[in-house]
């Protein structure tokens, strides 16, 4: 049992590293170093983040070994600098970075052949310290992805494109008014944020089938969405205004029509595909341009985890098994959202399809804790955030990886970003 999951353990800290490589070998030491947005870190500082967070909890705090590099935590301590100041730190050059990325692993492995996975210590039990430090890895890997999108010059990233649409869906689902049980006490890997587990009582609503795709969303703008305020909120309409929003991030106006550039290549904008890289405000003027609004984060959990025939919250919306590629666009196996309809067989019992996978998704909610929360193991991973200017995203991206998704996964931002892979699904009473 313990072998498994060493085992286990190794093969995914084994596989973040890999996409880590894949990030940062694609580009040169000028594109690494150098800054792609002030909402970005240089990618340099997220390789060496990466490694240094891995040291303070596995090889210092788990492992109990001295520091490999007790004089660089200041610099990749994420609270001491802000993304846009980080360029001007006096960081590990690539080089070093890698040295130390390779290093501290090193270490890790040998920390990871000796260590007992003690159930009475919360940090080892069923190898949390390790799970967190792969979701950490992978929550980068995709973090370094968008910086891959807002990087100009010629394309380095390929991958095969994803499905294209297998079933015809229906518009929307109705999910029946009563209580379900949100978050999880049994997930090992779940973050402090997802638990504990707790009852909702959730009123019936309806949820669209599938997200928003383009083709919808040009539907909004073709109507003159982007110019009417009466779908916009007031800070969101302030927002349209001073950042001039008038369509998606990353498309460009062709003298006919949208096209859309991706990683360095320029494509036409697909209909069928959800719509990505919106903002929480443009979400929200989409869904009352539609009659509709978006999904609280309780309504979007029980559409993608109650199964009504037990009664019981499921890990993924089609069942407890992990995320596999006819389950969900996970993982950065293509590099952008597929076709609405492209995965039956991920879809909930009710048939709510692409949950999990191809675009974040803009809840309506705020970013709380759940009745009972418990900061674990350190306030700054989601206590210091509680309240502040958030809005809560679902379900994952084509960038997320699996190790970093699952239903209970919450995750949050500002509601004007959209550097991000979001994109977003409509809701509205039943009553
Ligand atoms: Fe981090």
């Amino acid at each position: 049992m313990t072998q498994d999951l060493r085992l286990a353990i190794a093969a995914e800290l084994s596989r973040s590293r890999s996409r880590t490589a894949l990030l940062t070998g694609a580009v040169d030491d000028d594109d690494l170093t150098r800054q792609h947005s002030p909402l970005m870190s240089p990618l340099v500082w997220d390789l060496a983040h990466v490694a240094n967070q891995e040291e303070l909890w596995l090889v210092r705090d788990v492992g109990g070994r001295d520091p490999v590099r007790g004089d660089i935590d200041e610099l990749y301590d994420a609270f001491k600098h802000a993304r846009r100041d980080r360029p001007a730190l006096p960081l590990l050059n690539p080089a070093e970075a890698r040295a130390y990325t390779a290093q501290v692993r090193d270490k890790v492995l040998d920390v990871l052949d000796r260590v007992r996975f003690d159930p009475a210590e919360r940090l080892l039990d069923g190898g949390f310290a390790f799970g967190m430090i792969v979701q950490h890895e992978q929550q980068h890997a995709e973090t370094m992805l968008a910086t891959h999108q807002l990087r100009t010059g010629p394309p380095v990233l390929t991958a095969s494109p994803a499905p294209a649409a297998e079933t015809a869906m229906k518009d929307e689902i109705l999910i029946e008014a009563g209580r379900f049980v949100m978050g999880t006490d049994t997930e090992p890997w779940a973050l402090d944020n997802e638990r504990p587990a707790h009852t909702v009582d959730v009123p019936a609503f309806w949820i669209d089938a599938a997200p928003v795709t383009n083709g919808d969303y040009l539907a909004f703008m073709d109507a003159g969405g982007y110019d009417d305020p009466r779908w916009w909120s007031e800070r969101g309409w302030a927002h349209r205004q001073n950042a001039n929003l008038q369509a998606p991030l990353h498309w460009i106006r062709d003298h006919n029509g949208w096209l859309r550039d991706r990683f360095g290549r320029i494509d036409t904008v697909r209909h069928d595909e959800p719509v990505v890289h919106v903002c929480y405000f443009e979400a929200e003027a989409y869904a009352a341009w539609a009659g509709k609004r978006l999904p609280t984060e309780p309504e979007w959990e029980k559409a993608a985890r109650f199964d009504p025939a037990t009664g019981r919250s499921r890990r993924y919306p089609w069942g407890d098994d992990p995320p596999g590629p006819r389950h969900a666009n996970l993982g950065q196996r293509h590099l952008g959202p597929a076709s609405a309809g492209a995965y039956p067989d991920g879809a909930s019992p009710q048939g709510v399809h692409q949950l999990i996978g191809d675009v974040w998704e803009w809840t309506s909610s705020g970013f709380h804790p759940y009745p009972g929360f418990a900061a674990f193991p350190y306030r700054e991973y989601s206590e210091v955030f509680f309240g502040g200017d958030y809005r809560v995203l679902r379900g994952g991206s084509f960038g997320t990886d699996p190790a970093a998704c699952r239903g209970t996964f919450r995750n949050w931002d500002h509601p004007i970003r959209r550097q991000i892979f979001s994109g977003f699904r409509c809701a509205r009473d039943a009553a």
